[in-house]
Order: C-alpha cells, then structure tokens, then sequence
C-alpha cells in the first residue's frame, strides 16, 4: 500500500520584506500564487525511514533528515507516537534552490502522504501547524491556489482570483541560498529605515480581477535587488524576456528562477521560446495557476 501527493510549486507575486526581526527572520507581506509545475511524493511502509528522489535536479537533493520531506514524517510520527518507517520518494520536477518552494512542497507534500497512510485523522489545523514548524512557505504549499502570508510568511489567508494567468519561468545554472539572499537584503538595507511591509491593493485587485496587465503593473519584489546583487547574470534573463515581449518579469521569491508573466498560453509559448534561444539561463518552463495545493492522487 503506497500514498502519492501531488504537490505544486508557487511564485511570490508581491514579496514586501520588512527589516530583520530578533528572531532573525523578516516579517513579509507575501503573495503567493500556486503554479502548475509538481513534485510528487509517494510513501509506501518499509523497515526505516528511507529517501529517494528522481528527476533533472535530483543530485542536489539530500536524502537524509534534513529533507523537509523526512521532517515531516518525523514531525508527524513523534505527534502521533508512530515508528517512521516508510520509504519516501520524490518525483522532482520544481528547480532546486530555485525560489519556487520546491523543499517546502516536499515538505507539506510527505505530511499529507504520512497522514493519510498512517490514518492519523489529523485536522486541517494541526497539518498546519506542523507546516509552520518546518519552514515559511510550506502552509501555502498545502493550501495552494493564492494566498497573502504574513508573519514569516506561514500565516495565510485564501485570496480570490478571476482568472488563470500564464507564467513563463526560467531556472538558472546555479540554486541560491535563502538564507544567503535575506543575509544580503539586510546588508544593502543596511543604515536605511525598512517599512513595514503591507499587501498592494492594486495588486489584490488585479488577482481578484484576473486582470494580467494590471498585475503586470503590480508585481514587485522586495529580494530581487538581493538575488541581483549575489547573481549579476540574473539582469540579461530578465531582460531577455522583457525584450520578448513578457507582460512584467521578475525574481521568483529569493531566487535564481526567474518568472515572466504572460497574456496568453500562445505569448507564454513565444517568451518561453525567445528565452530559450537566448542562452541566459538553462531550462525554461510554462505554467498557469492558481492551481491546487497538496492532493492525494
Ligand atoms: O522558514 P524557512 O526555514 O524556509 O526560512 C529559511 C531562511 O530564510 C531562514 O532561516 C531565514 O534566514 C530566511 N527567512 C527570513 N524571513 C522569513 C522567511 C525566511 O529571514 N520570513
């Protein structure tokens, strides 16, 4: 008997960071849209807990217990007082270290796995809680379709959205570390006065109309200076797609993959293509969303 869970990935939409708490995290105002790329986790019982992965960037993701997938067996196996004997593998297609919450949906993706195979009638707000507890973004990666995060991010509110937009997202030669790109907003930060970071009207609005335009004209995010700062070559990406046509395009999360918003699947197709042909970055994809969060297939 094996349980899989589909997972997607998300792009920030509106990413405001505010300045450094105690507790050395940020406060943020944090949009997030789901997008259809996935991971998908199955977990089937075995003698220990054991990882695999598969995938084009399989090698760089570690399988021992610092994979949020093997957090959140152990997290809800220690709850629950269960053995966590299962064998976890991850069908990878999110980039790694990319900004897209690949770890994080991992992470939320095992814990609906877990909890289904094991039975443990947990509640939608102890699955939570335990998202929460494993990293900033995993919460939305079990709600999905769009949401406002603040807090560290994990506190979620569901938003409405009037339509489907089209993203083209491009993945870079190299990952980027979060922690590393908020090391460095702090640094260029550094001697300025932070605001405290609020969701954009206009850019609620505009997901809530599905207007494309007007989130082009909304979209913003307050870690792109950073991701720009530690990976200069990230600046002929995104001009490579503004020159293709992209409605707005900008650092997704912390980075490196960079997101190109789109009319139209057709105009997703040509900004995918131009940026493939231009060389400057090293796989790109389409995808549309909202989509759907965590679900067991
Ligand atoms: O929550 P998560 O473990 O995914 O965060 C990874 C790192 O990103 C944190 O250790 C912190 O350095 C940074 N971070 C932050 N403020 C947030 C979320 C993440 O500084 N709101």
């Amino acid at each position: 008997m094996s349980v899989t869970v589909r997972v997607p990935a998300k792009v920030n939409v509106q990413l405001a960071v505010g300045a450094a708490r105690a507790d050395g995290f940020h406060d943020l105002a944090n949009v997030f849209l789901a997008v259809g790329l996935y991971d998908e986790v199955t977990v089937t019982p075995a003698d220990e807990l054991r990882i695999t992965c598969a995938g084009p960037d399989a090698a760089q993701v570690p399988l021992d217990r610092t994979n949020l997938a093997a957090r959140a067996a152990l997290a809800l196996a220690a709850r629950r007082g269960i053995e966590p004997a299962v064998h976890l593998h991850i069908a990878k297609d999110i980039p790694v270290a990319g900004g897209m919450a690949g770890g994080s949906a991992d992470g939320a993706g095992a814990l609906l796995a877990c909890d289904a195979l094991w039975n443990t009638g947990a509640s939608r707000a102890e699955l939570l809680d335990i998202c929460a507890e494993l990293g900033s973004d995993v919460p939305f990666s079990l709600v999905g379709g769009a949401a406002l995060g603040v807090g560290r991010g994990e506190r979620l509110t569901g938003l409405d959205v009037g339509g489907t937009f089209h993203w083209v997202f491009a993945m870079a030669g190299r990952g980027l570390s979060t922690p590393a790109v908020f090391r460095e907003f702090d640094r260029l930060a550094e001697g300025r006065a932070i605001p405290e970071p609020v969701a954009s009207a206009d850019l609620l609005d505009a997901l809530a109309k599905g207007d494309a335009d007007a989130l082009a004209a909304a979209v913003s995010n307050d870690l792109q200076p950073a991701a720009l700062s530690l990976f200069p070559e990230l600046a002929g990406t995104l001009a490579a797609g503004r020159a293709a046509g992209a409605l707005a395009t900008l650092v997704s999360g912390s980075g490196p993959t960079t997101a190109f918003l789109t009319r139209d699947a057709d105009s997703a197709a040509k900004v995918a293509e131009a940026l493939h042909a231009s060389g400057t970055c090293r796989t790109v994809r389409t995808a549309a969303g909202p989509v759907a969060g965590a679900t067991v297939l």
